[in-house]
């Protein structure tokens, strides 16, 4: 599929299956999430991948937006690989690992896409409570969740979706 209907194409999904996703499609999706470009190519990205009953099962502890996904893959950046610009006037000690991270999360997403499998991007959780719940090694700073799945037959994109303001609203000329 022509990249540009893929990327219509997807939506977030908010009703899956129970049925497990293939290892050979895990393994391509987080194989996307490898291979994307980072700041200084510095790689800081890091994934955890939750599907284990136990895993699932903190996983509802620390978010309502969990939707039973039957993986949710917990994308995160190391504070000790991450670029930063000590540097920067406007931003105090920016670095670029939210970036870092978002590339590898929207990348994986578009894979799974063209895969066949749906996904939810999910940042509605405390932090704090992640790292505690997963006992995260503390450089490991989370950015958002990747649910992935099959849709279930309540499947389908809700009202928002369809709400996409005109491109005259995104785009200006200098
Ligand atoms: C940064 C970000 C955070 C999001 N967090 C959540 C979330 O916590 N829970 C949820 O149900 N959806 C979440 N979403 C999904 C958005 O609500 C959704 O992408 C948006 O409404 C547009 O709908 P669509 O993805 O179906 O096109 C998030 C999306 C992004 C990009």
């Amino acid at each position: 599929m022509e990249f540009l209907e893929l990327a219509k194409n997807r939506y977030s999904e908010r009703f899956f299956d129970s049925k497990p996703i293939e290892q050979e499609k895990l393994d391509r999706i987080l194989e996307a999430g490898r291979v994307v470009p980072t700041a200084c190519n510095y790689q800081p990205q890091h994934f955890f991948v939750i599907r284990s009953e136990e895993g699932i099962a903190k996983l509802k502890t620390v978010t309502h937006f969990h939707y039973n996904v039957p993986v949710m893959i917990l994308v995160c950046y190391d504070m000790r690989e991450v670029w930063t610009n000590l540097g920067d006037r406007y931003y105090r000690n920016y670095n670029s690992g939210e970036q870092d991270a978002s590339i590898a999360a929207t990348t994986m997403m578009y894979e799974a896409e063209e895969l066949g499998v749906h996904t939810i991007w999910i940042r509605g959780f405390d932090s704090k409570t992640v790292v505690d719940t997963f006992g995260l090694p503390e450089q490991m700073i989370p950015v958002m969740m990747l649910g992935l799945g099959y849709p279930n037959d309540r499947a389908g994109a809700n009202a928002w979706h369809f709400k996409r303001r005109p491109i005259e609203d995104f785009v200006t000329e200098l």
